[in-house]
C-alpha cells in the first residue's frame, strides 16, 4: 500500500509546489510508481509539469465533486513512473460548492482509495491556505511534509498549522503523521540560515529533514520549461538536493513500516500543537529580529546551478 504525503504550509511561496514536483519526480526516478496530485487552484504543479490550461480535462476538481474517478483523471508524464492528477482554477469553487456536502472532508481520500495499491508514493501539493482543499489533502494523507523557508519568520504561523494537524488527528484522520520539515531556499553560508536551522532542530527534533534544499536558479527555471529539475538539469544542486530528500523519505518510510510491523511506537513522538504558543512564536521572532540586525544581507540567488 502506497504512502500518501501531503506537502502543506499555509504560508505562501515557501516551496510547496517546487518540493511536491521535484520530490515526486525523484521518487519516480528511483523507479517507484509515483502519483502527484495537484490540490491547488493555482495549478502550479500542473503547469510545472508542462500541462497547459484546459478546463475540459478531468482534474482534482472533478474528484472532489464526485464527477469523475481518479483513474479517469490520471495523466502520464515525461517520466515513465510519474503520473499526475492535474488541477484547474475552477477548483477554487469547490471550497464553496462543498460547504454543505456530505463527508466533504473525505472527498479526496475516498477518490484516491482505489489507486493506493498502484503507487508507492502519492504526493499532494496543497494551496497556501488552511481551507477545505488542504483539509481534504490532510485527511487523505498518511503524513504531512512541511516545507519551510530558512528565513527569520520561518516559525510564524506554524502553531496554526500544527493545531490544524492536531484537530484533524482528533476528528478526521487519527493516523496523520508529520513526515518531516524541510528547509527550502536554504543558503547555508549565512549565519541567519544556520540560526534558523538550529531553531527548527530544537523545535522539531528528528522531524527536521537532514537534507536541505538550496536556493538554486534551476529549480525556479524548470517549471517554465514544464519539467522537473532532474529532467531540466539533472546535475544542478537543486535537482540533487531533491534526489537526496527522496532517498531520506524512502528510508524513513521503510523505518516507519518496520516499526509498525513489529508493533513498536514510531521513533519520535508526534508534535503537539500546544508545544508552541503564540507568545513563544512572538518571543522567538523578537530574538530572531534582534539577531538579524547583526547579520549582513543574504547573498543573491545562487546562479552557479
Ligand atoms: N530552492 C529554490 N531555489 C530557487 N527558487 C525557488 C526554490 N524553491 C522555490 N523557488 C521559487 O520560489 C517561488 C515559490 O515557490 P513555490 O511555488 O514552490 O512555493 P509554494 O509554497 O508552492 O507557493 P504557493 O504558496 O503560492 O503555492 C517560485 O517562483 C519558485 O520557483
Ligand atoms: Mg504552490
Amino acid at each position: 500500500m502506497g504512502r500518501v504525503i501531503a506537502v502543506a504550509n499555509q504560508k505562501g511561496g515557501v516551496g510547496k509546489t517546487t518540493t511536491a514536483i521535484n520530490l515526486a519526480a525523484s521518487f519516480a526516478a528511483a523507479e517507484v510508481n509515483t502519483l502527484l496530485v495537484d490540490c491547488d487552484p493555482q495549478s502550479n504543479a500542473t503547469s510545472g509539469l508542462g500541462f497547459v490550461k484546459d478546463p475540459e480535462r478531468v482534474s482534482s476538481y472533478h474528484l472532489l465533486m464526485g464527477a469523475a474517478t481518479a483513474e479517469e483523471a490520471l495523466q502520464t508524464t515525461e517520466l515513465e513512473q510519474l503520473w499526475l492528477i492535474p488541477s484547474h482554477k475552477n477548483l477554487i469553487g469547490a471550497n464553496l460548492e462543498l460547504v454543505d456536502a456530505d463527508r466533504r472532508e473525505f472527498r479526496m481520500r475516498e477518490a484516491l482509495a482505489p489507486l493506493r495499491d498502484r503507487f508507492q508514493f502519492v504526493v499532494l501539493d496543497c494551496p497556501p491556505a488552511l481551507d477545505l482543499l488542504t483539509l481534504n489533502a490532510l485527511v487523505a494523507a498518511d503524513a504531512v511534509l512541511i516545507p519551510m523557508q530558512g528565513e527569520y519568520f520561518a516559525l510564524e504561523g506554524i502553531s496554526e498549522l500544527l493545531d490544524t494537524i492536531e484537530r484533524i488527528r482528533a476528528a478526521l484522520n487519527p493516523e496523520l503523521a508529520i513526515e518531516g520539515v524541510v528547509l527550502t531556499m536554504f543558503d547555508e553560508r549565512t549565519n541567519l540560515a544556520q540560526q534558523v536551522k538550529t531553531e527548527l532542530k530544537n523545535f522539531f527534533g528528528d522531524k527536521l529533514c537532514t537534507t536541505t534544499v538550496p536556493r538554486n536558479i534551476r529549480l525556479a527555471e524548470a517549471p517554465s520549461h514544464g519539467k522537473p529539475a532532474l529532467v531540466y538539469d539533472p546535475r544542478s544542486r537543486g535537482a540533487e538536493s531533491y534526489i537526496k530528500l527522496a532517498k531520506e523519505m524512502i528510508e524513513r518510510s521503510v523505518i516507519s513500516r518496520q516499526s509498525s510491523v513489529v508493533g513498536e511506537e514510531p521513533a519520535a513522538e508526534p508534535l503537539a500543537a500546544e508545544a508552541l504558543t503564540t507568545e513563544q512564536t512572538e518571543e522567538r521572532r523578537e530574538t530572531q529580529e534582534a539577531k538579524v540586525e547583526e547579520i549582513p544581507a543574504t547573498g543573491e540567488m545562487d546562479k552557479s546551478a
